[in-house]
């Protein structure tokens, strides 16, 4: 039977592809992050055709060079690994799905288990913000317990939305502006509740008025700056003499610094420890590890998914981390970081833009100081763009970002920083802009 046409088919250009999915997509994108508006409304590329190594084909056929966000934190191997997708191409061989399950997840479950010896059981999932509610319903579950303490950003679920609910209507989303909990059950008001990393003191006054009511405590185990000292010491032992689950969410630090957790460069060990994007490269796989005593819980409660019992999930898995049981991938990764922030910072001194840089060398960003409407910073993502990069202020790098492109990169850098820097002097960053200034954050693209 012929295919219906479509006009997406028909049209090779990406802005106007985005325009049509605005109509017919709520929010124009399955992501938040990966909204052109974030970068740069109406210029951004949008779609992609082909994506190798960092090098990116998009739907209109133009190439670059993507020094962005490589598929969100996912794709640390570069785009289209070989020998990720080789094992991906030989689970597809063999049958994605079938009435029996795939060996594979057990194979991983030893795989996660031997790479992080405190933890004697795994669950998967296919995404983070999913994997997020499984480990948080299993520490419900094992603690028969409502309320969550948590700091950092966790997803999109309920559980965690449910933060933004407010005594007022009116107040709703205020406490994480841009998170809006509309449709979250306002009955879920008061069962999370936020504390901000390294600040112990927050934790102890909720552990002082809710500790026997907390079934978990949740927060990434470090992000753009290390715990201070006793800091995750202090937090496990609030958690023990409560009696709450410690979860530490690592789908962005996980196997992003290491060959693992990044707390597993700390003392400190969790209860459960949730992976997603960078552990397969950019394929849909998520994981819950955690101690058998509270992981046993998932048998009291039903968690269950056709989707989490796909073979491709597990295969990009193995494949990935058997990649990145090398020590030099993360050498690599720690060097390229490293050399983006320096160069970023010397091309700023350079040209006198005051910027701040900040993050771990895997995780590194910077910001421009005093652009309150993002005009510099999306003049900075346009004349990259035109010098053939995906760019803005975040960088992940990969494994398959080389130190010829990252010269190329920093020399373009240097170049665009001139440019912002002469439109900061003159004030005419706005008219410098072939369209809007990027908008960050949760809004409605359709009125
Ligand atoms: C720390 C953290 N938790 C949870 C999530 C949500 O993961 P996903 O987008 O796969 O649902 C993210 C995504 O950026 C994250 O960085």
């Amino acid at each position: 039977m012929a295919q219906p046409e479509t006009r997406v088919r028909e049209s090779l250009d990406g802005p106007s592809v985005y325009r049509r999915a605005r109509q017919l997509i709520p929010g124009g994108t399955q992501l938040l992050s990966k909204r052109p508006e974030m970068f740069l409304p109406e210029q951004w590329p949008a779609y992609y055709r082909r994506a190798r190594g960092i090098e990116v084909e998009t739907l209109d056929g133009a190439r670059y060079q993507d020094f962005s966000i490589m598929g969100v934190g996912a794709c640390i191997l570069g785009y289209a690994d070989p020998v990720v997708d080789a094992a991906v191409h030989a689970a597809v061989d063999a049958g994605v799905n079938c009435s029996l399950n795939a060996p594979a997840e057990v194979e991983l479950a030893e795989l996660l288990l031997a790479l992080h010896p405190w933890a004697e059981q795994a669950r998967f999932a296919r995404s983070g913000g999913e994997a997020m509610s499984v480990a948080v319903r299993i520490a419900r579950a094992a603690t028969g317990r409502d309320r969550v303490a948590f700091s950092g950003y966790h997803g999109w679920t309920d559980w965690y939305l449910a933060a933004n609910l407010a005594d007022d209507d009116a107040l709703d989303g205020h406490l994480m502006p841009g998170l809006a909990p509309a449709g979250v059950p306002r009955g879920l008001r008061g069962t999370a509740l936020p504390f901000h990393y390294n600040r112990i003191e927050e934790l102890e006054a909720i552990v002082a008025r809710h500790g026997d009511e907390l079934a978990a405590i949740v927060m990434e185990p470090q992000r753009s700056h290390p715990p201070a000292p006793g800091y995750m010491e202090a937090v496990r032992t609030l958690a023990d003499r409560v009696g709450a689950a410690l979860i530490f969410d690592e789908i962005t630090t996980g196997f992003r610094v290491r060959c693992g957790g990044i707390h597993l460069n700390h003392a400190v060990r969790p209860d459960m420890a949730v992976f997603a994007k960078a552990m397969a490269n950019g394929y849909a796989m998520a994981a819950v590890i955690g101690t058998r005593a509270v992981m046993e819980a998932a048998q009291d409660s039903f968690i269950s998914s056709t989707n989490w019992t796909e073979a491709l999930g597990p295969a990009a898995a193995l494949a990935t981390i058997g990649r990145l049981r090398d020590p030099q991938v993360y050498r690599h990764i720690e060097a390229v970081g490293g050399r983006v922030q320096a160069g970023w910072r010397e091309s700023a001194i350079r040209h006198g833009l005051a910027i701040q840089v900040d993050g771990l060398p895997a995780l590194s960003h910077f910001h421009i100081e005093e652009d309150p409407d993002l005009a510099l910073t999306t003049l900075f993502v346009q004349e990259m763009l035109r010098r053939g990069y995906l760019a803005f202020d975040q960088f992940k790098p990969s494994l398959a970002h080389s130190d010829t492109a990252v010269d190329g990169y920093l020399a373009a850098c240097d170049q665009c920083f001139a440019i912002l820097a002469e439109a900061r002097s003159r004030g005419d960053a706005h008219a410098r802009l072939q369209g809007p200034c990027a908008r960050r954050g949760f809004y409605r693209l359709t009125d």
